[in-house]
C-alpha cells in the first residue's frame, strides 16, 4: 500500500495537502510536488487505489529532513503515518532524520516522539503569526 510516488500523482498530492493543511501554512504547489517527486523522496500510501496520505523527506548531506508529512482527515488516528515513518526508517539510509514542527501541534509532536524523535531546539517565530516551532531530532536506528 506504500509506494514511491511519480508524476501522475502530482494533482492528487496536490489536492490532498490542499484539504489538510490551513491557508496560513506554506502550501505545497502543483509544481513543487512534481519538483520533488523527481528530486526528492515522496512516499504515498494507497487505499482502494486512492493516495489518502504521504511523506516527503529531502536529502540533506548528513540527514534526512522530513519536509511534508499528510494524512486526509477521514484516514487519521488509524497508524497510517506511523507506517510511513517506519517504511522511511527502513528505506532510506542516513545517519539521522530531522524536523520542524509547530510547538502547537500537539497530534504531530506525539507521534514523533513515540517514534523516537526528540526535541533538539525550540525555533523562536519559526512559522507566521509568530507560531514557535521545534526541531525534532532522531538517530537513524531510533536510539
Ligand atoms: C499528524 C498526522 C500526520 C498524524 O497522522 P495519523 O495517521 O493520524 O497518525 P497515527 O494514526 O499514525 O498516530 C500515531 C500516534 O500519533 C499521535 N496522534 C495522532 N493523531 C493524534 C491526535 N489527533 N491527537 C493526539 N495524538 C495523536 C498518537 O500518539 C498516535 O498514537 P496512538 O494512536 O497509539 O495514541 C495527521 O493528523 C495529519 O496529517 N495532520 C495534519 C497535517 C500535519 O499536522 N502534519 C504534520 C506537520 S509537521
Amino acid at each position: 500500500m506504500i509506494s514511491v510516488a511519480t508524476k501522475e500523482n502530482t494533482k492528487e498530492l496536490f489536492n490532498l495537502e490542499s484539504s489538510v493543511f490551513s491557508k496560513d501554512d506554506f502550501g505545497l504547489s502543483v509544481g513543487s510536488f512534481y519538483y520533488h517527486i523527481k528530486r526528492n523522496h515522496l512516499f504515498v500510501y494507497k487505499q482502494d487505489n486512492k493516495i489518502v496520505g504521504y511523506i516527503l523527506w529531502l536529502k540533506r548531506k548528513n540527514n534526512y529532513r522530513l519536509y511534508s508529512l499528510c494524512i486526509k482527515k477521514e484516514f487519521q488516528g488509524q497508524g497510517i503515518a506511523t507506517k510511513l515513518l517506519e517504511y522511511s526508517f527502513k528505506i532510506l539510509e542516513t545517519k539521522s532524520f530531522t524536523l520542524e514542527v509547530k510547538t502547537i501541534n500537539k497530534s504531530a509532536i506525539k507521534l514523533y516522539e513515540k517514534n523516537n524523535f526528540k526535541i533538539k531546539k525550540v525555533l523562536k517565530n519559526y512559522y507566521p503569526n509568530n507560531i514557535d516551532g521545534y526541531l525534532m531530532y532522531r538517530s537513524s536506528n531510533g536510539i
